[in-house]
């Protein structure tokens, strides 16, 4: 049986500080959207175009993490679609794609409500999705979420992908009128490295979703701590200070939720009747580090696993991860760590390493070692333990991965 005066009491300094900790809960979507005023009118006036008979065949909106780009999209093309017969909209979020024979198929389940077997390819998805469309309103626009998601699969690569969407026959043929909107954190053409054929077929339109300042966050975040804490609980010059830090840090939104909620938190275990400052130190490294863990645990398992071995030589003495490594070390780690059927050769250990670097989890340079010659040395950019602090659950949601370790 339940003892409710243990229960109320042991939950009761939760509501000391908190009035409503949902409000903090960044996949909540907010009533409004503020602070976006330039990247709204320039998307309005480019649906506008329709009343002249033009939507450009790709709009590329990037920007960080954090910047309000899936809402902003989502919430204004809805808004639009919503006061016209002749515009759709659909939205499709390819994060957890793993192919791109996938990734076609999420699309035309978003259109159709039906998908295709594995063996009719891209062509089949991209056919199906074009006899759908027929039936659309006539114009479409289609939002494409986390499209730098997408890489190099053992079929397709993604220039395949982008020809059929952007070129494909069956769309010439029945003259759709698709405006493919990207969603990405960096510019696509750049970071797919795709060919001259899909950029001319890509239109120039860039909408950047730069990181908030001081004055942008506060805008966003102000009315959800306003919801998420008691009166007083969150003093205005403790609020100024965590938006101030969260700007300069990172300019994310969405972090700096997380940073107030766990801020929070740290207030109802230290039995404070408010949030402090030090409260905002102390979770400003563990958000970060809540971040990274996150982006981990996306990492295809090559990279995963290359990025492990990078941080996998221990200081017998101190127990410390060393480095920087070389790539002959990484390689070396690699091969003792996964069976050797499994095995990859020096040349793709390096272009692991180069994406890696461009995801912005390692640094490299080159050191002159005399005899040796020239010798890359690789570091991580985030404290190493995080990985090895990941490792158990980055295997357990893995499915196809046995144990390795
Ligand atoms: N301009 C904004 N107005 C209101 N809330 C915002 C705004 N920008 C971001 N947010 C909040 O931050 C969260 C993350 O924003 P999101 O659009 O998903 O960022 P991105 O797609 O750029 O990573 C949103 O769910 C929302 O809660
Ligand atoms: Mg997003």
């Amino acid at each position: 049986m339940t003892d409710y005066d243990e229960l109320f009491a042991e939950t009761a300094p939760e509501h000391r500080i908190f009035a409503d900790k949902s409000a903090l809960d960044p996949l909540q979507t907010p009533e409004t959207v503020v602070a976006r005023d330039t990247q709204q009118r320039r998307l309005a006036s480019l649906l506008n175009g329709i009343e002249s008979g033009y939507l450009p065949a790709t709009v590329s909106i990037y920007g960080p993490p954090g910047t309000g780009k899936t809402l902003t999209t989502r919430r204004l093309t809805t808004e639009f679609a919503a006061r016209r017969d002749d515009l759709a909209t659909e939205y499709v979020n390819l994060k957890e794609c793993r192919t791109l024979f996938s990734a076609a198929n999420e699309i035309l389940l978003a259109v159709s409500g039906e998908t295709v077997q594995a063996h009719e390819g891209l062509d089949g998805a991209f056919e199906a999705l074009w006899d759908a469309l027929e039936a659309y309103p006539e114009w479409t626009v289609l939002i494409l979420d986390e499209i730098d998601h997408i890489a190099q699969d053992s079929n397709y690569d993604p220039n395949d992908f982008f020809y059929r969407l952007l070129r494909g026959e069956g769309k010439l043929s029945r003259d759709i009128q698709l405006s493919v909107w990207l969603l990405s954190n960096e510019l696509l053409d750049v970071d797919l490295r795709l060919d001259s054929r899909v950029q001319s077929a890509m239109s120039d339109e860039q909408v950047f979703f730069p990181p908030y300042g001081v004055a942008l966050l506060s805008e966003v975040v102000g009315p959800r701590v306003e919801e998420a804490f008691q009166d007083g609980a969150l003093p205005a010059d403790v609020r100024r200070y965590g938006v101030g830090k969260a700007a300069h840090r990172w300019g994310d939104a969405r972090k700096t939720l997380t940073l107030f909620r766990r801020a929070g938190e740290t207030a109802v275990e230290r039995e404070l009747s408010a949030v402090t400052r030090a409260c905002i130190d102390d979770n400003l490294e563990a958000t970060d580090h809540e971040a990274i863990r996150r982006k981990l645990l996306s990492l295809p398992v090559q990279h995963f696993f290359v990025l492990r071995a990078v941080t996998n030589r221990v200081d017998r003495r101190t127990g410390e991860t060393v480095q920087p490594v070389t790539t002959d070390q990484i390689a070396d780690s690699y091969g003792r760590m996964i069976p050797s059927n499994d095995h990859l050769g020096e040349r793709a250990i390096r272009s692991v390493l180069d994406d890696l670097e461009l995801m912005g989890f390692i640094e490299t340079w080159i050191e002159s070692r005399g005899r040796e010659g020239r010798v890359k040395q690789v570091e991580t950019t985030f404290e190493p333990t995080l990985i090895s602090a990941v490792t158990d659950e980055y295997i357990s949601q893995t499915p196809t991965l046995e144990r390795r370790q």
